[in-house]
């Protein structure tokens, strides 16, 4: 009596969660004996029944978007629960209700992803559990990656779908029907710390598709993925206020200032889309695009370097001090190569501006061309 106490106590206290109903689990040598017969006996490799009915969830726990690659990588826990008549016990005889087992030794139903490959080789599967009623449920590591449509129009808050399909390879609806257990699905395991956020995880729906062998039942979901790149999206907002602000005080400026500043305008959106190229194509973006881009740049710093000469050349204060000879040399350089138009004054200090703004203008074309030939080189 006292004994049967002692094993009631100790039952309790294994199975003690499971309040009001008997959930214990065969962690008795024994019991795990009479499973190991109860499977040696089994047929693997046939259905437990004509038609296998089977529950399907998915359990996300992490998903992102690869933009080089345009594909979406999942990793999930992708739940499958059937029956199994063959595995059935009597609870009470036994001692427990249910009892994990390899699931390479029981019958599974060949439901997997159909519209991708898996993105890294298979680890060790988890282990099946198997109730004394014959339920078995199984949950399958999923690592997937499908290619998706990419949709940049709200770029860098776009918003990408891929759509993930699972059916059985080789059973028509005839032999294994599937549904899509809406209950058991849960969001809490999803962690949010990479740079894509999960907007909507749903759409599970159920379609038949017909196949040479008949019809065959696909369950689909849809994940719906948000970019989250705050940094890149006040990016976009300061340089397009900057570009804006420059082209306004351009406009109310006289005519001959509105060109340094409508071309500072342009090389500061230039260089910034040249650095949003890089971030939205990864290293995919076509070269073309790249040399376009940097030929942009080019032709801003050449319209600032322009302006930056004509305004140097009529510059009327005498220069200071320290610079003069630095000025007087630059103008007998200048003389050796005397312009065409002498239309400012050829002598006294604004003679002496003009040959350095001359200089310097040979300078600045000399760095461009030496810019365009690098660019060249590198792109063609
Ligand atoms: C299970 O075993 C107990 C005790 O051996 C017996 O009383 C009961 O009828 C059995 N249940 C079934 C469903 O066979
Ligand atoms: C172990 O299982 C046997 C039957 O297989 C049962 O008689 C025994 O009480 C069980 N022991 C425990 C501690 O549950």
């Amino acid at each position: 009596m006292a004994r049967a106490l002692g094993v009631s106590a100790l039952a309790l206290l294994v199975c003690g969660y499971g309040v009001g109903e008997a959930s214990c689990a065969c962690a008795n040598t024994s019991s795990a004996a009479a499973l190991d017969l109860l499977l040696g006996e089994y047929d693997r490799a046939a259905p437990p029944a004509p038609l296998v009915r089977v529950r399907l969830a998915l359990d996300v726990r992490h998903a992102a978007v690869d933009d080089a690659h345009a594909a979406m990588r999942l990793l999930a826990d992708f739940h499958m629960s059937w029956q199994d008549s063959r595995i059935t016990w009597n609870a009470s005889e036994w001692g427990c209700e249910w009892a994990l087992t390899s699931v390479e030794r029981l019958w599974r139903p060949d439901v997997a992803l159909v519209n991708a490959a898996a993105a890294r080789a298979p680890v060790e599967p988890l282990r099946a559990r198997v109730t004394s009623a014959g339920a078995v449920s199984w949950v399958d590591r999923l690592d997937v990656a499908i290619p998706i449509s990419m949709d940049l129009g709200d770029w860098p808050r776009d918003i990408q779908t891929g759509v993930f399909k699972f059916a059985s390879r080789e059973h028509t609806a005839d032999e294994i029907d599937i549904t899509i257990d809406l209950d058991d699905v849960q969001y809490a395991t999803v962690f949010e710390s990479g740079a894509w956020e999960i907007v909507t995880l749903g759409g599970a729906a159920l379609a038949s598709q017909a196949t040479e062998a008949g019809a065959r039942r696909v369950a689909t979901w849809s994940l719906a993925l948000r970019r989250r790149a705050p940094a890149l999206a006040a990016g976009v907002h300061v340089a397009a206020a900057a570009a804006l602000l420059l082209l306004l005080a351009a406009a109310i400026m006289p005519p001959d200032v509105r060109v340094p500043v409508a071309a500072a305008a342009a090389f500061t959106l230039a260089i910034w889309l040249e650095g949003a190229v890089w971030q939205v194509g990864g290293g995919s973006c076509p070269r073309a695009v790249h040399l376009l881009g940097a030929l942009c740049g080019v032709s801003g710093a050449g319209a600032a370097a322009a302006a930056l000469v004509a305004r140097v050349a009529r510059l009327a204060a005498p220069p200071p001090a320290r610079l003069r000879p630095l000025l007087l040399a630059a103008s007998r350089l200048a003389v050796l190569s005397p312009p065409p138009e002498v239309s400012l004054g050829s002598e006294g200090e604004c003679g002496t501006w003009v040959a350095a703004a001359r200089l310097l203008d040979a300078a600045l074309l000399a760095v461009l061309a030496l810019a365009l030939l690098v660019i060249l080189c590198l792109y063609l």
